[in-house]
């Protein structure tokens, strides 16, 4: 049966009127609308509007998907949701699941409250009853942060797609592990799962097309995109069409290779009993408080691993890759400068481990930073110090002729080269699909460098950073009329890729965007005007080969800050 007929809006004047014209199972108001979700219930959304032509559009912020992971669920694969009575409230974001930083801004009363009941999906749409493309995001943030609340969809939505954002768990809550059945391990990826069968299953009554979803994963949430991919227990259903943003399950920080030493330290760290059996381990860790959990992980770091019980990720990505038998379309790339607020982390290392980075020469500091991807051979290291460095500096301690090719390194290391190695495996496959691939250039007003990062410190600008994109894809800054413009023209970018599986920009007719026709290009630049480049490889040396990256260097006096 199908339950919702038809909505219409209509602009009057400056009045909004909204008339429900048939027999439905939502109700709209002024300022609200609800929507029955059979076999769960009835939610409450509200009316917001989009940034450029106020178009109106409904917003449920936070539908639940999933039981609260707490008590004897914690750690454990997500459980569907079961139904509820009345009318469950969406009209604000509930809650982030637990981060340190969040968990100290809230008071005492707060913190009594169900912390870990946060597996709800976020749905944004302008019209109920037709079937429009899906955009299912996946937040990034370290596989320790992220929420649907930092994910705005006041610019998306003036195209005509549906937006879900779906929270998943994070931290030691979602990735701790035994590898046994009591902590299986890659729980978070079994949340995006389930949220994905949900929009299987539940899109339909926002206006949204089950066939048509694209899923867009930025940062970890773009290895979590690789793993959806790759997962022999991911359905071929769920999605159609990928797009994959600064981060690459083939790269080094995307898979945990430690998970049974994390867990056993994590253990001894809140000084559980017996920390040696498995059993015990997760007789302890799944009763601890939430905010004890988050202060001993402080300093860890999680990700998926391989071989969990439930058979998530049984295997190395580049096996999975090769294995797979399903290609889909692609829009992937890196913003220019994408790895430096990983040398920014890396910097802090090598202060707080030698107190100044002066008691390093550049060819040390270099190969300390390479060494980061575990190349044993020393192939990196001899590669990366011939293409990035003058010889003559390499024996320095001139740093600050060096920043540049730092962070080109960075840049490589973290999240360029493995993101050209998961698109090249996938175009590798037999009948693979079109395959975009771009470099984010565009330098606004604001950037995540500094104040959100906490790495203003640095003797080295940004740059083009890691996240900056996201600032125009998402209605989570005030932009000035420069920024705006551009914001439209990614937003083009971006929904025209769910809409038809081909980027353009509107006002560009007769730019033209190839997919790759070899492993190297060509590709194209996201910038104030969108251009084309021919290789994506020279992007690896963007810093260095930059004319104006003495921008990049802004203080002078290097010992101040070392
Ligand atoms: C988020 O989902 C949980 C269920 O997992 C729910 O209990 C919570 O209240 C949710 N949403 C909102 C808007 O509060
Ligand atoms: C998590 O992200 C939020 C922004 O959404 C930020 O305010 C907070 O500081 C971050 N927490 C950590 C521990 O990085
Ligand atoms: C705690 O914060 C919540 C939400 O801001 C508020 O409703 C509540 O009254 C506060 N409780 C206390 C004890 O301060
Ligand atoms: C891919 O197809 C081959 C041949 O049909 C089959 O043997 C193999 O198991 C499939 N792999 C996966 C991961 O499904």
């Amino acid at each position: 049966m199908k339950l919702l007929i038809g909505v219409i809006i209509a602009v009057v004047a400056s009045a909004t009127i909204i008339v429900a014209l048939t027999i439905s199972k939502s109700t709209i108001t002024k300022d609200s609308i609800e929507v029955y979700i059979p076999g769960q219930g009835a939610v409450l959304g509200r009316i917001d509007e989009t940034s450029w032509r106020q178009q109106k559009f409904f917003s449920f912020r936070g539908i639940p998907y999933a039981e609260s992971p707490k008590g004897n669920l914690r750690f454990k694969p997500p459980k569907s949701r079961s139904p509820w009575y009345g009318t469950f409230d969406a009209r604000d974001f509930g809650k982030r699941c637990p981060v340190i930083t969040n968990l100290a801004q809230i008071n005492s009363s707060q913190l009594k409250e169900d912390l870990e009941d946060c597996l709800n999906l976020s749905v944004y749409t302008k019209n109920l009853d037709i079937k429009q493309p899906v955009m299912f995001y996946i937040y990034g943030g370290g596989f320790y942060n992220g929420s649907a609340s930092d994910h705005l969809p006041q610019h998306l939505l003036e195209k005509d797609i549906v937006l879900v954002v779906s929270q998943y768990r994070i931290g030691a809550l979602g990735w701790l592990t035994t590898l046994t059945d009591e902590m299986p391990g890659n729980v978070p990826v079994m949340d995006l799962m389930l949220a994905l069968d949900w929009v299987q299953k539940y899109i339909h009554l926002f206006g949204g097309d089950r066939k048509r979803v694209t899923i867009d994963g930025q940062s970890a949430g773009a290895a979590m995109s690789g793993a959806l991919l790759l997962s022999p227990k991911s359905s071929e259903d769920y999605f159609q069409r990928s797009i994959v943003q600064s981060g690459s399950i083939m790269a080094s920080w995307a898979i945990n290779r430690q998970p049974l030493q994390q867990v056993e330290r994590i253990c001894a760290a809140l000084a559980c009993e017996d920390c040696k059996e498995k059993q015990k381990q997760f007789e302890c860790l799944k009763q601890v408080n939430v905010l004890d959990m988050l202060k001993v992980t402080e300093d860890e770091s999680f990700s998926p691993v391989i071989g969990d019980v439930q058979g998530i990720l049984p295997d190395e990505p580049q096996i999975l890759l090769a294995n797979l038998n399903r290609t889909i379309p692609l829009m992937t790339g890196f913003t220019k400068h994408d790895g430096s607020f990983a040398l920014a982390t890396f910097y802090n290392i090598i202060v707080t481990q030698y107190g100044s980075i002066l008691h390093l020469t550049v060819r040390e500091f270099a190969n300390k930073l390479i060494d980061i991807g575990k190349d044993s051979t020393g192939l990196s290291n001899n590669l990366l110090l011939r293409l990035l460095f003058k010889r003559e500096i390499l024996d320095t301690h001139n740093h600050k002729a060096a920043w540049p090719a730092y962070i080109d390194i960075a840049n490589i290391i973290f999240i360029k080269s493995p993101m050209i190695a998961y698109a090249n495996a996938l175009q590798r496959k037999a009948g693979s699909k079109p395959i975009y691939f771009y470099s984010f250039d565009y330098m606004g007003e604001h950037t995540r460098f500094g104040y959100e990062f906490g790495n203003s410190q640095y003797p080295f600008e940004g740059g083009v950073h890691h996240s900056n994109d996201n600032i125009y894809l998402f209605g989570t800054h005030q932009l000035n009329e420069k920024d705006t413009k551009f914001a439209k023209k990614i937003v083009d970018l971006w929904s025209s890729f769910v809409v038809n599986g081909v980027p353009k920009v509107e006002d560009e007719e007769k730019l033209l965007i190839k997919p790759m026709e070899t492993e190297s290009g060509p590709y194209f630049h996201v910038n104030a005007a969108v251009t084309l480049g021919v290789d994506i490889l020279t992007e690896l040396t963007a810093t260095v080969d930059d004319p104006e990256n003495y921008k990049l260097i802004i203080r002078n006096d290097i010992s101040k800050h070392s």
